[in-house]
């Protein structure tokens, strides 16, 4: 019988289905959902605990199950101080992204916990604590700790910066990490799948995770875009940055998406949250007439909208975070959606090792070395 080939499949797996999932679902017209419920209900109702036990569990928890859940992120959050030794060593000019991974990396086998959900969970409550101070500790300054009764969001914000924050900036920052917390199969996730189907454990999982999460056209474009921002400055400069980036076929930091070609709805969410949070303060609203100014000129020219770190980059830099923080926190809020994929691979698992097609040469003859 003539064996068939590989089926080919395109280019970055684009339009390819790889899993069922019942975690969540984007789709091209901007609808998005996390286990069943559209992202405006969980943005508008849920708290940050509430929808990482959503995403994890299926369902919503009933308010013993939260409570508990809660309980568990809190005292599960104490760093073994062999992690931030190893964090301090890498010294300050390491990037805190850099540090987080290495981190995770370390807890895998510093951690003394048994079992994959309780390695789960430790990963979760910590991932925070590390995302807070992985600038910091490779400066060689304490690390700021969580608080006993503060919420998880609350906690992260106040880890990352010295300011007092309102009671709506805070509530626009636990939007933006409801936001981070899952995406579909997005690359990162994918990464923590292929990870999960070698039953390698969820730190494993987790560091490459991290190390998806770095690139500029994933997590790392939340920096990206904020440093474009800053490099731009002037709203009146839009549209001699984006025609010098079309130019020179540079992408353009903070938009398009694989699968949002109308809008991506969490930044539209974001950009009404960053409007009303400036307002709110009476401040200045440069950065979001420069955003803005720069969305409107790339639609018009590209149709091209932006996408969920676009946004949260200005809210975060409003909130006095600093740019080299915004992968991290990204990572301290996907971990949630992470272990959920490493879960449901895991409960239906098959090894994910696809298959190639071999363009190289063949037949070579082997050169000696002082021949070549
Ligand atoms: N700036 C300029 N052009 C862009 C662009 C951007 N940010 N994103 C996409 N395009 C253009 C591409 O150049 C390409 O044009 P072409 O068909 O003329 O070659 C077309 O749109 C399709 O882009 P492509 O990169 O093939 O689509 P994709 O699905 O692989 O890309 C991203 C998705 C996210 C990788 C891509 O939009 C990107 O690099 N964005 C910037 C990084 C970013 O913000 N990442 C975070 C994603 S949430």
């Amino acid at each position: 019988m003539k064996e068939s080939g590989p089926i080919r499949v395109p280019k970055g797996l684009a339009g390819v289905s790889v899993a069922d999932t019942k975690i969540s679902k984007s789709a091209s017209d901007g609808a998005l959902v996390y286990r069943g419920y559209p992202i405006a209900e969980i943005a508008s109702n849920a708290t940050f605990e509430e929808t990482a036990y959503l995403i994890l569990h299926g369902r919503l928890p009933k308010s013993g199950e939260l409570e508990s859940f809660s309980g568990d992120l809190n005292s599960n959050s104490k760093v073994d101080d062999g992690v931030f030794r190893v964090m301090a060593e890498l010294g300050s000019k390491a990037h805190p992204i850099d540090v987080i991974r290495t981190a995770v990396s370390s807890l895998g086998s510093i951690d003394s916990k048994q079992g994959v959900p309780a390695q789960e969970t430790s990963i979760e409550s910590k991932m925070s604590v590390l995302a807070a101070n992985c600038q910091r500790v490779p400066r060689g300054e304490a690390p700021r700790l969580p608080r006993e009764g503060l919420k998880f969001s609350d906690n992260l914000l106040q880890m990352l910066t010295s300011k007092k924050a309102s009671e709506f900036d805070r509530w626009v920052f636990e939007r933006v990490l409801i936001f981070y917390l899952e995406h579909d199969m997005n690359a990162s996730s994918f990464t923590v799948r292929v990870v999960a189907s070698t039953l390698a454990d969820p730190y494993a999982a987790a560091s490459a995770g991290l190390a998806s999460l770095k690139g500029p056209l994933h997590g790392g474009a939340n920096e990206a875009a904020m440093e474009m921002f800053l490099e731009v400055s002037d709203p009146d400069r839009a549209a001699e940055y984006l025609e010098l980036a079309f130019k020179q076929g540079r992408k353009v930091m903070g938009f398009g998406h694989r699968v949002y070609k109308q809008f991506d709805p969490r930044a539209r969410l974001c950009k009404e949250y960053l409007a009303e949070m400036i307002k709110r303060r009476g401040e200045d609203d440069r950065l979001f007439r420069l955003s803005d100014r720069m969305e409107r000129y790339m639609w018009e020219k590209k149709k091209i909208p932006p996408n969920l770190d676009y946004y949260a980059a200005p809210i975060f830099y409003s909130l006095g975070i600093d740019v080299p923080l915004y992968t991290p926190i990204f990572a301290a809020s996907r971990v949630f959606g992470w272990m959920a994929h490493y879960n449901e691979q895991v409960e239906d698992n098959k090894l994910i090792r696809p298959d190639s097609v071999y363009v190289g040469p063949s037949g070579l003859k082997y050169t000696p070395l002082d021949k070549r």
